[in-house]
């Protein structure tokens, strides 16, 4: 691990890292953009993760998140997910922005996550109103037991609007911060990829950790090539033993 980039986290005032779906790939969930397998491998994620798809064919969309819950209730956190928990520690302030919707980070012992897209774990009424039981026995998909609204995954489909307070706390985050941290995402969907330039733009160090280049590699002052569930261990091990040996 580069000595200037553990000299640089050990000083830093605020770490914020942006994490995506490749950060979940160690752990058996197929990245977004990875190709699709078995009753789906017709579909791509861009044509049933949208308001249309939705209207067009409600079970459809319903049956393919409910076909990614079961894979992610089935997984389990990886090295990379419980690298990020310990961070948490390591660093003066830390804050985590998924892009990913599998609560993977909360089951790794993350405290704070904010999740930018959602989490399918979640369903919310098509009208607005929070869903806190889905009965799945019934035709789907399930409708709101307050108003007879369909159910949808609680999720940011493509096309769609952040939702406002999510927005507004991970860009103060993001213009807090002095190292901004970009890991197993492919830096193409807005506005997530954008927070990486916002936060160059008022001099925060860009550190980017993916096995492939993305847009931000380039501009990226350290690109740590290699799988998350790798490199972010050996950041930790290092910060680790950056800190014992101050404290001895
Ligand atoms: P992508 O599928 O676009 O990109 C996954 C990234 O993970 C790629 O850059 C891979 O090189 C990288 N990768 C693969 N294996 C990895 C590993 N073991 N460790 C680290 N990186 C690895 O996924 P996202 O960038 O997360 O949005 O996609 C962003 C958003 O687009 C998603 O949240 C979703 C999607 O469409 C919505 O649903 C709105």
């Amino acid at each position: 691990m580069d000595p200037a980039l553990i000299a640089a986290l050990a000083g830093a005032r605020h770490v914020v890292m942006l994490t995506g779906s490749g950060t979940s790939a160690e752990s058996g969930i197929p990245t977004f953009r990875d190709a699709q397998t078995g009753l789906w491998a017709q579909y791509r994620p861009e044509d049933l993760a949208t308001p249309e798809a939705f209207e067009r064919n409600p079970r459809l969309v319903w049956d393919w998140y409910a076909c990614r819950r079961e894979l992610v209730e089935a997984a389990r956190p990886n090295a990379g997910h419980d690298a990020i928990a310990e961070l948490d520690g390591l660093l003066h302030r830390f804050t985590l922005i998924t892009q990913n919707v599998d609560g993977l980070h909360q089951r790794a012992g993350s405290p704070t996550v904010i999740e930018f897209h959602g989490n399918i774990m979640r369903s919310r009424c098509t009208a607005g109103h929070p869903a806190d039981t889905v009965d799945e026995s019934g035709p789907r998909p399930p409708r709101c037991r307050r108003c007879g609204a369909l159910l949808r995954p609680d999720v940011v489909w493509f096309d769609e609007a952040i939702p406002g307070d999510v927005l507004a706390t991970a860009t103060a985050a993001v213009d807090d911060c002095d190292v901004l941290f970009a890991v197993g995402t492919s830096a193409v969907v807005q506005p997530a990829a954008g927070l990486a330039a916002q936060a160059q733009r008022h001099g925060a160090l860009l550190v980017e950790i993916n096995p492939a280049p993305t847009p931000l590699t380039e501009a990226a002052d350290f690109a740590l090539t290699g799988p998350s569930g790798c490199m972010l261990p050996k950041l930790a091990a290092a910060l680790r033993t950056r800190r014992q040996s101050c404290l001895t």
